[in-house]
């Protein structure tokens, strides 16, 4: 199995580091445009073989797409971070036009492939990723539930003092202010988290979860790495390993829980093929409104994109 990682910065690198040391993948291959970075980063974890026991043996590239050839899976994390006062969808121009250029490249040398997005915003991206790609759906799939799913799971770990292994949660909608975790669908090891815990300290834990991500480009000046990178590789495990792992992603919705031809996140199975099936699961009528309304939030980005393409 063979993983490519576009981008070598925070986020990209931190993936490639992560997918390494699970030996998720006998081959990760880094790239980057900037000379020399992903071929020092890559280098600089294949040293840490030895230490940590893996065998995937990492290599750093510069702009040469030729060495992702035949990769079963790519994670796309190129594009510009947020800064402070900026929101996910700001980069939108910018970043569009750098994940059609990185879908183009990818193709040519692995037609098949498996694309995971992970650049902002989001979901558009996701999408720019699709329609540049023209692959089936479940072969396009953008990272952010598994992210927001981290955050508000390691929030509620906190809040009850238990293990967050033991805290298992959906969580639906955009990677943005109007996503949706569901508390009725969140329980420690079965139990919902409705009886465990009060709704204002629910309530907490969802809004902290929303700004996640604001909250770390606070503290940091910029966005976040090492979950997001994270959360991007256990999606890439999840098919070079053939999993069936049932982790939310952005796809294309053709119909599920009302909603056709936008990208948002809902509960998905993971395996070599992609996304193999969709959990359909039973929203009640308030759930369905976010989550609609949420759809609607990225649907207005993803017009925003049609036009730019338009004008390309
Ligand atoms: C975040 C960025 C990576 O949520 O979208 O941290």
């Amino acid at each position: 199995m063979k993983i490519s990682v576009i981008g070598a910065g925070n986020v990209g690198a931190t993936c490639a580091d992560v997918l390494a040391h699970k030996d998720a993948a006998s081959e990760i291959v880094l790239l980057d445009v900037k000379e020399g970075i992903a071929e020092g980063k890559a280098l600089d974890i294949w040293h840490s073989a030895p230490i940590d026991r893996f065998n995937a043996k990492t290599i750093g590239v510069t702009n040469d797409y030729t060495a992702t050839v035949n990769s079963n899976v790519v994670v796309i994390t190129s594009g510009l971070p947020r800064k402070p006062g900026m929101s996910r969808d700001d980069l939108i121009e910018f970043n569009s036009k750098v994940v059609k250029e990185v879908v183009e490249n990818i193709l040519k040398y692995s037609p098949d492939t498996i694309i995971i997005v992970v650049s902002n915003p989001l979901d558009v991206m996701t999408y720019q990723a699709y329609i540049t790609s023209n692959l089936p759906r479940t072969r396009v799939l953008g990272m952010a539930g598994v992210l927001d799913t981290g955050r508000y799971r390691a929030f509620i770990a906190d809040e009850l003092n238990i293990s967050p292994k033991d805290i298992h949660a959906v969580l639906m909608g955009g990677h943005g202010d109007t996503m949706v975790p569901l508390p009725r669908f969140t329980t420690v090891t079965g139990v919902p988290i409705t009886e465990l815990l009060p709704k204002e300290k629910i309530d907490a834990v969802i809004k902290r979860t929303k700004y996640g991500g604001g909250e770390l480009v606070r503290l940091m000046g910029t966005s976040a790495w090492y979950a997001p990178g994270s959360a991007a590789a256990r999606m890439a495990e999840a098919i070079t390993r053939n999993q069936k792992r049932v982790l939310p992603c952005s796809i294309k919705l053709e119909g599920e829980f009302g909603l056709k031809d936008v990208f948002v996140g809902v509960p998905v199975v993971l395996g070599k093929h992609g996304i193999e099936q969709i959990i359909k699961l039973k929203l009640n009528d308030s759930e369905m409104e976010l989550l609609h309304k949420s759809a609607s939030a990225v649907k207005e980005m993803m017009n925003v994109l049609d036009k730019l393409e338009k004008n390309r």
